[in-house]
């Protein structure tokens, strides 16, 4: 019966991974998925989840199963990132929170919570987006249109173009907006236009779903909330997907976080209610170890000021990186003006490279991009910069 299965495209993230490792060039360069590399190539674990690890080691009596939405303390902690722990959502106990398997299982469950409780059948997300986000939204049956975000031409925000969508978006539907670092872009909007943005979900009552996945990666861990608590003043229930992959470095204990924000209590208690039987009916519980990770840090003032600091890090690392990769290509002679890399945040630059562009990156020069274009500034080097730079030259 197997042979009637057709075979799947390669995943256009994943799959490259997988391109990649089977390359045999020693000079190849993977700038295709969103890991953060140090100078060294490597993907460092940060100290304090060592520290936390250690002590978990030492700690940990049971492995015994969790509740279907995870550690209580975890929600706390992961509420705490999202609001501000001295927040009325947090005070008024308006919010409740899943540990999920990664922000992509928190994206699951709210897709499933928007389709099966709210009976809303669409989701807008931008364009373009991350380029998961239509499978899974699709997978849990929402069908999935596109929003106007980015000005190609000019490489900057099309917030005219946003808001002229949104403002056919009904309460019958769903939008999903980038916490900060949109990704692939690389373009937040302002703290205006997250007021207005807001104001429009307000007035026209949709139902609106955060992703969150790089807080902390385009100016700090609480300042890169601005979005979302603006949001939280103005309207009275929430989703948010949380990632915990890049912020914490813990990509492969997938650790992620569902939030929702009802008006009152009840209503969250209720509406979780629903949210633990569509975990339950898809992975039963979550895995433990990186979410206790995460709160073993965020509950402890000293850890967390360190993990604070090792996130700013990170941050002005990739910073470094835009503002020599803007350089090198200068020097180069590239005469297309690439200075809008630096203005962009987080991991990611949309280049605007085309797909031929990106094609000839791969087969000649052992450079891995996604097909959009974008490219993972987090995975450049000072070491490997020149080389990278000279290839794109070469191909523009
Ligand atoms: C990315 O966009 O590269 C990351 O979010 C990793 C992934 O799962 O695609």
């Amino acid at each position: 019966m197997f042979e009637r299965v057709n075979r799947a495209p390669d995943d256009p993230i994943l799959g490259l991974n997988e391109a990649f490792n089977a390359d045999s060039r020693t000079e190849k360069v993977n700038l295709g998925v969103g890991v953060f590399k140090n100078e060294d190539g490597v993907t460092p674990i940060l100290d304090t989840v060592k520290e936390a690890e250690r002590r978990l080691l030492q700690g940990e009596t049971t492995k015994s199963y969790l509740a279907i939405g995870g550690d209580a303390e975890y929600g706390r902690q992961v509420q705490g990132l999202l609001f501000g722990s001295d927040h009325n959502i947090i005070s008024n106990q308006l919010a409740r929170t899943a540990q999920t398997p990664g922000g992509t299982g928190a994206l699951r469950i709210a897709a499933e919570f928007i389709v099966r409780q709210l009976d809303v059948e669409n989701i807008w997300v931008s364009d373009p987006t991350w380029a998961n986000h239509g499978a899974v939204f699709r997978s849990a049956g929402l069908t999935v249109k596109p929003y106007r975000y980015y000005d190609a031409d000019n490489q900057c925000l099309d917030f005219a173009g946003m808001l002229e969508d949104l403002e056919t978006a009904g309460s019958n539907e769903a939008v999903l907006l980038h916490g900060c670092c949109h990704n692939p872009t690389g373009i937040d909007p302002t703290a205006d236009q997250w007021q207005q943005l807001a104001d429009l979900a307000e007035r026209r009552g949709f139902v609106v779903l955060f992703d969150f996945a790089y807080q902390g990666f385009a100016t700090g861990v609480d300042d890169d909330a601005e979005g979302l608590r603006t949001f939280a003043k103005k309207v009275p229930e929430l989703l948010v997907a949380s990632s915990f992959s890049k912020n914490f470095g813990l990509y492969n204990e997938r650790v992620g976080a569902f939030t929702l924000v009802a008006s009152d209590r009840s209503v969250a208690d209720d509406a979780y209610s629903q949210v633990k039987t569509i975990i339950r009916a898809n992975y039963s519980n979550p895995p433990a170890h990186g979410a206790k990770v995460v709160t073993t840090i965020l509950a402890d003032a000293e850890l967390k000021a360190k993990w604070i600091q090792e996130v700013a890090d990170m941050r002005q690392h990739i910073h470094g990186l835009r503002k020599l990769m803007v350089e090198t290509l200068k020097d180069l002679g590239v005469e297309k003006d690439f200075s809008f890399i630096q203005a962009q945040n987080g991991m990611f630059s949309f280049s605007g490279l085309t797909p031929e562009q990106v094609a000839r990156l791969k087969e000649e020069h052992g450079i891995y991009i996604v097909g959009s274009g974008r490219i993972n500034v987090a995975g450049l080097s000072s070491k490997n910069m020149r080389t990278v730079c000279e290839a794109i030259a070469s191909v523009l």
